[in-house]
């Protein structure tokens, strides 16, 4: 997932900038199962649209897709992982 997400600690076949894949089915549901709004491995990402921006390395051109949607696409995106 690149650099900025790279803690640099290995754990079994994973080296230090590889994480788990997370399922985003229920994302949504954080704040009312969880009560908070953050994601990634470390919880660093405060909303959705901060853990999308967070990615990088394979998922950088994702990223970069995102980036250039206008404001009505990404709140569509958004709606769209909150209903998962
Ligand atoms: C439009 C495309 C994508 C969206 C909307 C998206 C969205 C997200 C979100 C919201 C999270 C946080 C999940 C959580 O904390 O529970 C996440 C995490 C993650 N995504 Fe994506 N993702 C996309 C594309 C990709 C791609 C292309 C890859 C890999 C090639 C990828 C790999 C990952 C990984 C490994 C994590 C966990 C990272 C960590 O915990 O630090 N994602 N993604």
């Amino acid at each position: 997932m690149g650099e900025g997400l790279a803690d640099q600690r290995p754990e079994f076949n994973a080296n230090g900038r590889e994480w788990r894949t997370a399922p985003l089915w229920g994302i949504g549901l954080t704040q009312a199962t969880s009560g908070h709004t953050h994601f990634l491995h470390d919880g660093r990402a405060r909303s959705l649209t901060e853990a999308i921006l967070w990615h990088g390395g394979e998922a950088q051109a994702a990223r970069d897709r995102f980036t250039q949607l206008d404001k009505p696409q990404r709140d569509a995106l958004i709606a769209f992982l909150e209903s998962l």
